[in-house]
This record gives C-alpha cells, structure tokens and sequence, in this order.
C-alpha cells in the first residue's frame, strides 16, 4: 500500500467552526449526513508529448472530468494513481500536467487526494516533485506521513468529520522507476511494486493510536494503486461473477502487487510473484474498521469482491472488506474500455452498520454497477455491466466483442 496508499478514516467531530474558506477546512460530512467521493484513476497525461496524439488523448481525458463532474457533486476527489505517464517524461517539465489534471477540480473550487502509480515514477518523474506541483494548490490534500527511500510517498490518511468517526487511508504501493538513477550498464533502476513494510508498521500503529484516543475502530475507507494478490485470488480461485460483482472483468489475470518481483527482492520479467504484500494485506483484514479497498492499475477490471473467506491457495484470510476496482478514467493508458469513475457514498446512518454505496459514471452520463456494500454483497443481483468501448468522449460507444 505503500507506493500509493491513502486511508480515510471518518471521526466523530460535532462542531467545527471555520472561518476558513470550506476548501481549506477538514473534511466533513454534509448537512444531510453524506460524503462523496469521486475517483479518478490512471489517466496517463504527458503521453508521447511531441505528438498530436498524447496532447489530444490528454484534452479528451479533462473532457471525461468535466463530465464526470458535471453529474457529480464530490465532496472529495480521489486521483488513485498513474496520473501522468511518466516513462517518456522530459525533465524539465514532467510534472505540469499536474495543473491540466486539476484544471477542471479548481474550476469547482472541488479538493483532492492522490495516491500515486507505479507510472508515476520514471527516470525523469519523481512522486516528491509531483507532490511538490499539488501544493501549489491549496486544493490539494495529498501529504506524506512516512519518510525513506523504500517507503514510496503518498502514504496518509485524512480524517473526515461527522457525527461518528471515519477516515480515507492513502498507501502508496510503489512500482515503476527510481528518479535520475541508472545501474552500471546504463539501465533504469526498478522500484518495487508493494506498499513497503515500513508504511505497514506506521499504519498499525496509527490505527492502535486511534483506538486507544477514541475508544472503537474508526471506520476507514483504503485508497492504492495496485491492488493485492487477493483481488487475484478472488479473480482465478473464485471467479467473478457479473451479476453479483457487476463490472467489467476483461483484465484476466489482473495484474497485483509485486508481480514481477522474485521473493528475494530481484526484479526480472522470468520472477513469480515473491509474496511481498502479505504484510499488507494481514494488516488490513486485521484492521476491522477497514471497510473498502479501491484500487486502479488494471484498466480492464472494474468490479467490488467482498472478500470474506480463505480463497485457495491464500493464507491470509478475508474478514471482508470489500476490494473494489474503479473505471479507467484517462485516454492516455492501455485499453479503450468506456471511460468513468467510480463514486463512493458515504452515508452516516449507513456506516453504523458498515454499508456503503457505490456506482460507476461512465463519460456517457450512464450509471452503471451501482451496488451497496453491505453484508449481503456478493449474494445480492445486480445487472450485468455492459463491456462498452470508446475512442473519444464526443464518439458512439460499442460492445466489446469477446
Ligand atoms: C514538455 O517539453 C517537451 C520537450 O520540450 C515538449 O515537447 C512538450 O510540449 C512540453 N509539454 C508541456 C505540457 O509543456
Ligand atoms: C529526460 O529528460 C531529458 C531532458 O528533457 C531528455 O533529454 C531525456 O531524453 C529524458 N530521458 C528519458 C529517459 O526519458
Ligand atoms: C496469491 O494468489 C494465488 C491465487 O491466484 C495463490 O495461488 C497464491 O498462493 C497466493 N499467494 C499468496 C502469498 O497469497
Ligand atoms: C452516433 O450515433 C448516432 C445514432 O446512431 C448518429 O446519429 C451519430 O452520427 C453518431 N455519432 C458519431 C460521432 O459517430
């Protein structure tokens, strides 16, 4: 969780006068007891800049912002990682397609909060100049909480404010490339691809923290790019179902954290997966206000798990806490499935009983996989998702033909 990991936690907090603009204020939920939060994940800006077509998939991916929050009304937006395709980045000028991201944020006067991808690290992009060029913008609530070299950057989490506690946690699960470093035959040097032990360690402690000072697990919301090995357990030993985890399922097999990384710390494309978010994931069934883990990275998947079982082949057991991919929401990124963005809502009455609800807005303006995560979820029906395709946000939509 730890390259791009963030967790809100929702806290109980009556009364907050604020004198300060309500974008700079903590979060709270509204009058009405709600908080939304849009996600936005992999929308690869800064493609191929000398091209037409990396500026141009980047105009069509604002276009899916404004669409997106044209319809929605977020009280939090959540950037969940590969915000800019770092791997053809220029140096000097990598990180301002940060402003053309928030454009459309700033324009709402709407905040936000990253988790950086494993494409937002390359010799010439770096996680802390890209934090640096979101605080130029007040909107931005993205912070790093753990520090060092193997622990990634956007590792936080941000209180939300109502009449009972909750909170996001943001884990940054790493990956891509370290910044302006080559190994001795000139290559790039690889970044591991797992939310460090480190950001593990101060996320247990942080949360012990809060059970102590409030006396109960505070319900918490966990944000990170690459999802675990458990979404691909769920996908193989399982299976999706489309009718009782809608969405699109096309990203067979999902790619999870520390794919490509042998057990004893090498990166080769030979390597099997080496088991480095095991501590991670222990840390997260083990974390009972943990409610939702929302991931991007795998452009293709678009469905909730609830995972609440030992799946084959695991040994860390689900308590669960639902796994949810978002929609691909950028033209930049591989794969042309219908762009969109997951929203969550969070309702007070509802989070008493641990429920949440969630949809995905399409760039259509259709709503599609919209489902409540409750105790049922994953008994219940849905309607199927269609698989729908698209080329610009101006342009039809068709089926994807399997
Ligand atoms: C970044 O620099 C490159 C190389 O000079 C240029 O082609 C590109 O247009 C620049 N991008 C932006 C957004 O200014
Ligand atoms: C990094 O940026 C410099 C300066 O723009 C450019 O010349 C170089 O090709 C870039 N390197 C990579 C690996 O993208
Ligand atoms: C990861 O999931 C696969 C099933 O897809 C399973 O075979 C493997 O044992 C799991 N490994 C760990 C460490 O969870
Ligand atoms: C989209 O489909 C409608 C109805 O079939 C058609 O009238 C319109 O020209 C199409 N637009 C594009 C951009 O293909």
């Amino acid at each position: 969780m730890w390259h791009a990991l963030a967790a809100i936690f929702f806290f109980a907090l009556p009364s907050l006068q604020s004198a300060v603009p309500k974008k700079f204020a903590p979060l709270k939920f509204a009058k009405d007891g709600t908080f939304q939060i849009s996600i936005l994940e992999d929308l690869h800006f800064g493609e191929n800049a000398w091209d037409t077509w990396g500026p141009e998939q980047d105009v069509n991916s604002v276009t899916v912002i404004n669409r997106v929050l044209d319809t929605e009304s977020p009280d939090l937006v959540v950037l969940n990682g590969d915000l800019i395709t770092g791997n053809n980045a220029f140096l000097e000028n990598s990180t301002v397609y940060i402003d053309e991201i928030v454009g459309p944020l700033v324009d709402r006067g709407l905040t936000w909060a990253s988790t950086y991808g494993n494409h937002d690290s390359a010799y010439n992009l770096s996680r802390e100049a890209m934090l640096a060029r979101e605080h130029r913008w007040p909107n931005s609530r993205t912070e790093q909480m753990v520090f060092g070299r193997e622990a990634g950057v956007s590792n936080y989490y941000l209180p939300v404010y109502g009449s009972d506690d909750q909170d996001s946690t943001f884990f940054d699960s790493r990956g891509g490339f370290y910044f302006q470093e080559l190994d001795s035959s000139g290559n790039e040097i690889g970044q591991p691809n797992w939310v460090d032990v480190s950001v593990v360690d101060w996320f247990k402690k942080t949360n012990a923290e809060f059970i102590q000072k409030y006396q109960k697990n505070i319900p918490s919301l966990v944000f990170v790019h690459i999802p675990t090995n458990a979404s691909l357990a769920a996908q193989t030993e399982v299976g999706i179902n489309p009718h009782r985890e809608p969405g699109i399922n096309d990203d067979y097999t999902l790619a999870q954290q520390g794919q490509g990384w042998c057990a004893d710390g090498s990166d080769a494309s030979s390597c099997t997966y080496g088991g480095q978010d095991v501590p991670f994931m222990e840390a997260l069934v083990n974390t009972p206000g943990v409610l939702a883990v929302f991931s991007g990275h795998d452009h293709g998947d678009t469905w909730c798990y609830k995972w609440d079982s030992l799946i084959s082949g695991m040994n860390v057991k689900g308590n669960g806490v639902n796994l949810c991919f978002g929609q691909h929401s950028g033209y930049g990124g591989y794969g042309s499935w219908i762009r969109g963005s997951r929203q969550v809502l969070v309702t007070e009455a509802k989070l008493k009983n641990k429920v949440i609800d969630s949809w995905i807005r399409l760039e259509s303006g259709h709503v599609v996989g919209a489902v409540s995560l409750n105790p049922t979820y994953g008994e219940d029906s849905y309607p199927e998702t269609p698989d729908l395709l698209s080329s610009c946000p101006t342009c039809n939509y068709t089926l994807a033909s399997k």
